[in-house]
């Protein structure tokens, strides 16, 4: 990682983190992290490896994932040792595997120096659970997005139908109540808001509506501190 300026934008699942980070790095010209990807992709890689999620087995799913060639790509591609994995890390079977092995110190530890490589100029908007808490501590703007479980829910549903993914909403809320439960209650960087993030409710909001609102922070943090 070299020094330079890092937005984090943290939330729980389908806040609209993964939509309005990519936007605002678009906008910005900045490299882009999507964390929870690493997770996914680390779940999908054990489960096929036959590897069961279990503490035991936290430090082989962490060397597994170290071993392995995880390539992005532009539009969400992502490849696993030039396997094309793009879809199949965005089932709620992937995401409620991520989460299961994000429990994992020994995983987190793995994937941590992975992160803070994305760090590099002009500069980064990372997409997660704990970029301003554990990733990036100094980042000079941090965001916490939430919206409503109602709202969230229904907006998972859409956008796994329209990538001819299967949903139901009685599975999804629960899915969503579920994995939220586990990201705050883990032990290990657990989901919570930095310190000194701040709070935008995506509720009622436009994608744009948060893309201008987090742009106007950042203009705000001028000049921006970089981050090593
Ligand atoms: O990354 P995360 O799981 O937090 O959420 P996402 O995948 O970015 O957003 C979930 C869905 O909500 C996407 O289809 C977004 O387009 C949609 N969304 C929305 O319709 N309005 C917002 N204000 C924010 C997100
Ligand atoms: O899009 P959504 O918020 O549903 O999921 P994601 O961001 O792809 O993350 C999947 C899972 O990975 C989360 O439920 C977390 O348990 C874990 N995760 C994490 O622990 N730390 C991160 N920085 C990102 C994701």
């Amino acid at each position: 990682s070299e020094p330079a300026p890092v937005i984090c934008i943290d939330g729980p699942t389908a806040s609209g983190k993964g939509t309005i980070a990519a936007i605002v790095a678009e906008r910005l010209g900045y490299h882009l992290l999507d964390s929870g990807s690493l997770y996914r992709i680390t779940g999908l890689a054990a489960s096929r490896a036959g590897i069961e999620l279990t503490e035991a087995n936290a430090q082989a799913i962490a060397d597994l994932v170290s071993s392995k060639v995880i390539t992005f790509l532009p539009d969400q591609q992502v490849l696993l040792d030039g396997d094309d994995i793009s879809l199949d890390i965005r089932t709620e079977q992937a995401g409620m595997n991520a989460s299961q092995v994000a429990t994992f110190p020994a995983v987190r530890q793995a994937l941590l120096q992975v992160q803070r490589n994305f760090c590099r100029l002009p500069g980064l908007v990372g997409d997660g659970r704990d970029m301003g808490t554990t990733i990036f501590p100094d980042a000079p703007l941090k965001v916490y997005l939430t919206a409503s479980v109602q709202c969230r829910a229904e907006r998972r549903y859409k956008q796994l139908i329209s990538k001819g993914l299967s949903a139901n909403m009685a599975d999804l809320i629960a899915d969503l109540e579920a994995r939220d439960a586990r990201d705050i209650n883990r032990a290990a960087s657990p989901l919570k808001p930095a310190q000194d993030a701040l709070h935008w409710d995506n509720s009622d909001s436009t994608i744009d509506e948060a893309v201008q609102q987090v742009l106007t922070w950042w203009e705000q943090r001028q000049p921006f501190a970089p981050v090593a």
